[in-house]
């Protein structure tokens, strides 16, 4: 089998020595889409942090390729970082700016190619997102959807080697969360993209994933494709596909 694009081996994570994950194993192959599902406060943002290298871990290692990343001096980190693309939750695209300008900043930031291939790249990037019509103008002008979609784009612009996505269809109307799903869908099978999705709706994880993995206290309480999850048979997890059932909880 292939080496693991990221990798966690019993990792730990805390904010000032309350924790959060323990003990965590965690494994990302290349062109997998893992989804994290869990309740709300349960640390899946957390996870994604630890990712990135902006939360280092209490004990246990990250790896990316193989190489430990969890302990490297801050400068190289953030060399790693360039590799890899996060989706905020709320999109944090900057207001001041033009689509075109939000989806092409990272290339200018890094210096990754010369203003005509930015600019063709960013041609290419919102094509791919449905909004080449939408390139001039400015975040206030766009709907929560549109807002999403650019924030997807400009994640794709630097042809990222691993995509994290934290929460991507919360809050949105129905029709824009189908739009959502279905890119991430497109992401998944035309540029078979690396992707963690961390999310806390079973459906979309179920649609999206190659495998889920259920974060519930810290653990992984669940591991495997949407069709064993909805056959799972621990008490919690059925308690959280199923509210109806949360009287099975034991505590
Ligand atoms: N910077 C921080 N300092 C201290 N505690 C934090 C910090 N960030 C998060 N926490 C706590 O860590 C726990 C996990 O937070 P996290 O944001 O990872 O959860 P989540 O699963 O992403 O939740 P949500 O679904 O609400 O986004 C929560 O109890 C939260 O209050
Ligand atoms: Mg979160």
């Amino acid at each position: 089998m292939a080496e693991p694009l990221v990798e966690f081996r019993n990792v730990t994570l805390d904010y000032g020595g309350k924790i959060i994950v323990q003990h965590m194993n965690l494994k990302v192959f290349p062109g997998e889409t893992k989804v994290i599902l869990g309740p709300s406060g349960v640390g899946k943002s957390t996870i994604l942090k630890a990712i990135l290298g902006l939360l280092r871990p209490q004990s246990g290692k990250i790896y990316l390729h193989g190489k430990e990343i969890s302990r490297l001096p801050e400068r190289k980190l953030s060399l790693v970082r360039r590799r890899m693309a996060m989706v905020f939750q709320h999109g944090a695209l900057f207001d001041s700016m033009t689509v075109a300008e939000n989806v092409g900043f990272r290339l200018r930031e890094l210096a990754l190619a010369d203003a005509s291939a930015i600019a063709k790249r960013v041609r290419e990037v919102l094509r791919f997102v449905g909004l080449e019509n939408a390139a001039s103008l400015r975040p206030a002008e766009l709907s929560g959807g549109m807002r999403k979609r650019v924030a997807i784009a400009r994640a794709l612009a630097p042809d990222p080697e691993i995509f994290l996505f934290d929460e991507p269809t919360v809050g949105l109307d129905p029709v824009n969360f189908y739009n959502i799903e279905q890119l991430i869908l497109k992401l998944k099978h035309q540029q078979r993209a690396t992707m963690v999705i961390v999310t806390h709706d079973v459906g979309s994880a179920c649609r999206t994933a190659d495998s889920i993995a259920m974060l519930y206290e810290g653990r992984f309480i669940f591991e495997g494709p949407g069709q064993d999850l909805k056959r799972e048979k621990d008490k919690r997890v059925r308690a959280f596909l199923d509210p109806s059932q949360a009287g099975l909880l034991v505590h």
